[in-house]
């Protein structure tokens, strides 16, 4: 394998070329990123009519203690629904034969298959509250099964101010643990009350923007080029009414609606919002790529000559995202906390929408109306152009591929021959599924890492990548497999996640010409690249050398670095070599076993411009060589 280290050998990898997608799929914010515990919290999951299913909220005492129903006298708005609670026995009624227990009657939450209270820590808890007489109740969290009381505290409303809603704010603090906790809201005395917009926090979240940290800084490790978001197939619905709209994620929580995500099946608070998903791509240090709906979901179609109300809902998006404070849209980011623009440059064009009827002509309505105004925005169509040109302007196209590990690895060289004369590429959804994968196989990750190679090697015309999808709630899984797998508590990385940490040091670097010289044979099962890029905190450049050997015996090689510059030398004690390989190709992680399949990282003490390299049998290397 020769490398020419000159840097005019290659060419500037760009600095968005691996990022994330981010999909509302598998409770991935809702119940998993998205750090509210409480689920369906303003009762509105199970529709308008009264009494409303309310799952999966349950009473707290049995029948004749406590009655739940809903009704429509919340002060919000968009959320009309409330709870209304009746206690019906009474702790100081020594004549009642009804006398409420001692840990109170009520209503409590699971989270979102439990709520993971820790022991030391604190967490905010957020409701409104509008009461027939005076009353005090208890807020809690407790163990699973109730017996354990974790953190609590008392919210006593007086006779004076019961009768409007009330916003209550408490923290608590843990004094226990339980990793499958649940939320209460209990009283001792009869009483009328409503509860709605209940909301449970960690206090310590991800930057303090409310994003579960240890999910947060998985993402964070993979230093992100942009940070695609909210979908996929969520953004489109399956049926219009079910997409996702912007405009009713913004603003405060208590006045989102929520609504019914129906390809992937469940309700989201909506709490992980448009803003949010650009406040995330920030603190990733990411740039954000907002994919909106084009007026085209699963199952509808909304004619051209219609689609002018949609058109002027993504602008007011747009102006949302960076227009200036005086505007309407900007002036209510900056009420949410953000009167900076953020740096929207990037905006997709519908997902998976280019055979539909009306894409084309829907897609030249925005297309038009957008490059008017920001004529800087790149816009992204969902029509392949890697083999024939596309019949619309485009500044990217999409291009999903999912599909077997043979054939992944194969598509190494699909963007060889791709035009570099028009749009650019951005494989914006990619991963190996089916069989080959289960839930996350080392065989899927090998390939994946295969294919990646290729694409930074095109990167000339492929100028961003992403997994997908990102994340899984172990309780709802809709998609195999995934990078991040959680639940209430834990979570861990899949090979297709670990196979991500070998492209990390690859945005914004320079990739270098490189040749391999092998027999047909081995040819089929390695491909190569190399790459110097600069460390940010120690100001020094090293070279990155990446190869997968997709083949069942391990192979010799020998690495020649040519060209090198006079002023770098390449430092032995500060080089690295990391593997990641397996015994078995279907090896998976899981949470018995979380790092089964990791990459381990030894020094590599014999580097030099010539070395002897051994690639164990199906493995991904990276040797990391340190200059000076
Ligand atoms: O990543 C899962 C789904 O795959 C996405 O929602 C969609 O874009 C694709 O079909």
């Amino acid at each position: 394998f020769t490398v020419d280290a000159s840097i005019s050998s290659g060419h500037r990898i760009p600095s968005t070329l691996f990022g994330l997608f981010f999909e509302e799929i598998n409770h991935a914010g809702t119940g998993g990123l998205w750090a509210e515990l409480v689920q369906n919290r303003g009762f509105e999951a199970g529709g308008l009519n009264t009494p409303s299913d309310i799952r999966p909220w349950v009473a707290v005492g049995t029948e004749t203690q406590v009655l739940l129903g809903t009704d429509r006298s919340s002060p919000f708005v968009k959320n009309p629904v409330a709870l209304r609670v009746a206690i019906l026995c009474d702790a100081e009624d020594s004549s009642s034969s009804n006398q409420c227990p001692h840990r109170g009657v009520g209503v409590s939450n699971p989270g979102f298959w439990g709520m993971d209270i820790r022991e030391g820590a604190t967490y905010t808890v957020k409701f409104w509250l509008r009461s027939t007489a005076s009353l005090s109740l208890s807020v809690s969290f407790t163990s699973a099964d109730g017996s354990q009381t974790l953190a609590q505290e008392t919210v006593e409303v007086d006779s004076k101010t019961c009768h409007t809603w009330l916003n209550q704010s408490l923290e608590l603090k843990a004094t226990a643990s339980d990793h499958y906790a649940r939320l209460s809201l209990t009283s001792r005395n009869r009483s009328v009350f409503w509860l709605d917009q209940v909301s449970a926090m960690p206090t310590d979240t991800f930057k303090g923007h409310g994003f579960r940290k240890e999910l947060a800084l998985m993402l964070a490790d993979l230093k992100p080029g942009f940070f695609r978001f909210p979908g996929g197939c969520f953004v489109e619905g399956d049926r219009l009414i079910n997409s996702f709209r912007w405009r009713e994620t913004v603003g405060p929580y208590e006045e989102r609606p929520g609504h019914y995500g129906d390809v992937w099946n469940y309700w989201t608070d909506d709490g992980f919002g448009f803003f949010e998903g650009l406040q995330l791509a920030e603190d990733l240090g990411a740039l954000p790529i907002w994919v909106f709906n084009n007026g085209i979901s699963h199952q509808e179609s909304v004619p051209t000559e219609l689609i002018g109300a949609y058109v002027l809902d993504t602008l007011d998006g747009i102006e949302f995202a960076r227009g200036p404070l005086n505007s309407t849209w900007g002036a209510l980011r900056s009420q949410m906390g953000h009167p900076d623009p953020f740096d929207l440059r990037y905006l997709a064009i519908g997902n998976e929408d280019c055979w539909k009827p009306y894409y084309r002509g829907n897609y030249m309505k925005f297309y038009e109306a957008i490059k008017a105004k920001y004529p800087d925005m790149q816009l992204i169509s969902n029509c392949d152009g890697s083999k024939s040109a596309l019949d619309h302007p485009a500044d990217l196209y999409d291009y999903h591929v999912y599909t077997s590990a043979n054939n992944l690895f194969a598509m190494r060289h699909q963007f060889d021959d791709t035009s570099r004369y028009g749009p650019k590429v951005f494989v914006s959804e990619y991963a190996v599924t089916g069989n080959d994968a289960g839930r996350g196989s080392f065989l899927a990750g090998l390939a994946e890492a295969g294919f990646l190679i290729g694409i930074e090697l095109n990167s000339d015309v492929v100028s961003l990548a992403s997994y997908a999808p990102l994340f899984v709630n172990n309780n709802d899984r809709r998609w195999n497999p995934d990078a991040i797998v959680f639940d209430s508590w834990q979570h861990y990385g899949t090979p297709g996640y670990w196979m991500q940490q070998f492209f990390k040091h690859s945005n914004n670097a320079s990739l270098l010409f490189s040749t391999v010289q092998a027999d047909a044979a081995t040819n089929n099962v390695l491909i190569m690249s190399a790459l110097r890029a600069k460390n940010d905190s120690t100001g020094s450049d090293y070279l990155v050398i990446k190869a997968v050997n997709y083949g069942g015996t391990a192979l010799n090689l020998q690495l020649v670095i040519t060209n090198m510059p006079s002023s770098d030398k390449i430092q032995a004690l500060d080089s690295s070599m990391t593997v990641l390989t397996s015994g078995n190709l279907m090896d998976e992680n899981s949470f018995f076993q979380p790092t089964k399949v990791v990459p381990t990282v030894s020094k590599a003490e014999t580097a030099g411009p010539n070395m002897r390299l051994t690639l164990p049998a199906f493995s991904i290397m990276a040797l990391q060589l340190g200059l000076s």
